[in-house]
């Protein structure tokens, strides 16, 4: 790509930012142009404004790039027109309509519009078609701007690993526990002293998220008289979610009901055919999405988290459910493919898809 398309970064001094910018770094497609964060660190430059908590240097060129105010583009503030969004819930819900409405694309990590009905939830190997939704939005018909979401970070593991399953044998029932990694609370995040030593078996909202997340993930789009809709798998869900002394990489067991019966080698077979992006060519998707690991104590996040350069998830353990059909094990890297790698993926989907230039407005009315 000769031109590469210029990239605005909201929240770009937290976790979720920092991991942008480090993913962005050589990105053969997007470029980093724009920083903002708060008022505590406008006007500062990155290096001075933000901690840096990754283990790669923090690129030199980010470092003196001066963090703007969080305002949208406008005759008087030269922002870019694609934004990659992860500020808290409740500073997004502000925030990014009032960036679409000024025709930003707006790629958002936040839960605030994830449940929306006219915003899609995409993991790009699971539902890229959801992406229709954009047209129902009220900032595109006016602006041409909009809001695409990625789901929670424990949500994306698993629904990359049902997926397959489900479009196989179909899913009637899921059962998840979770033990979630302490960079998925951005940073300081929980105490030292309230996780050393600890589990703290309570992520305020995450198990509804999760279990609201998943079926809309795996839900059908529908095009009815008042537009497009989407109608979320009609499967029973229950979540658990703790938090563990991990810095990152999120494990869950899981255990499932099929809709129709399926052997081991059906699902190991199903998953490691799982390829839907193949021949699309997105820079940051992984060859393979969903990856086994036959070792009996596998996988583990020190061991496995970055398999696929943290996009791919891990699964392993796969063996009977006395409850339910079948149980196993994942894991998926929480700040890579569960936030910052997410975004930068669904971002690659609309390019492919032609989609990523905010929709003109007349197009989006017509
Ligand atoms: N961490 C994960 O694994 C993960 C995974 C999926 C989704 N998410 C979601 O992604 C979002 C960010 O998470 P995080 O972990 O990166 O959080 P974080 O480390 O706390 O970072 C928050 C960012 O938002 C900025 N900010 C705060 N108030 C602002 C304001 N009024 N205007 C503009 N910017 C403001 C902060 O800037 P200052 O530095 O200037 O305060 C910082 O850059 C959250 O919605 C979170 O739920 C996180």
């Amino acid at each position: 790509m000769k031109n590469k398309y210029p990239i605005g970064i909201l929240g770009a001094t937290g976790m979720v930012g920092q991991r942008y910018i480090q993913l962005l770094e050589n990105h053969p497609w997007f470029e980093v142009t724009w920083l903002a964060a708060s008022d505590r660190s406008s006007g500062r430059t990155y290096g001075e404004a933000a901690k840096w908590r990754l283990d790669t240097p923090l690129p030199e060129r980010i470092a003196k790039m001066t963090v703007a105010p969080a305002e949208p583009p406008s005759a008087s503030v030269d922002a870019p027109k694609i934004m990659f969004a992860s500020v808290d819930a409740a500073i997004a819900r502000e925030m990014e309509p009032k960036f679409a409405a000024a025709g930003c694309a707006v790629i958002s990590n936040s839960s605030s519009f994830r449940m929306a009905p006219n915003v899609p939830l995409v993991i790009p190997e699971v539902n890229a078609d959801h992406l229709h939704l954009i047209v129902e939005q009220p900032w595109c018909k006016e602006s041409g701007g909009y809001i695409v979401t990625n789901p929670n970070c424990s949500t994306i593991g698993l629904v990359m690993a049902l997926k397959p399953i489900e479009e196989r044998f179909g899913i009637e029932q899921i059962f998840v526990t979770t033990m979630q990694a302490v960079s998925g609370a951005g940073y300081p995040g929980v105490a030292s002293m309230d996780i050393l030593d600890n589990v703290v078996p309570f992520i305020g909202g995450e198990e509804e998220k999760m279990e609201a997340e998943t079926l809309k993930l795996l839900g059908k789009l529908e095009r009815g008289a008042a537009g497009h809709a989407i109608k979320p798998l009609a499967a029973g869900m229950t979540a658990h979610c703790n938090r563990v002394q991990v810095v990152d990489g999120h494990t869950e067991c899981v255990s499932l009901k099929l809709g129709r019966k399926a052997t081991r080698e059906e699902i190991l077979a199903a998953w490691a055919e799982f390829q839907p992006l193949a021949g699309l060519d997105l820079p940051t998707a992984p060859a393979l999405p969903v990856q086994w690991a036959s070792q009996p104590d596998r996988p583990q996040p020190r061991l496995d988290r970055n398999r696929g350069n943290g996009m791919a998830v891990t699964v392993g353990r796969l063996r009977p459910c006395n409850l339910l059909d079948w149980k196993f094990v994942l894991l998926s890297h929480n700040t890579v493919r569960g936030a910052a790698g997410a975004t930068i993926l669904n971002a690659e989907l609309l390019v492919s898809l032609g989609k990523l230039e905010p929709v003109a407005a007349e197009a989006a009315r017509a």
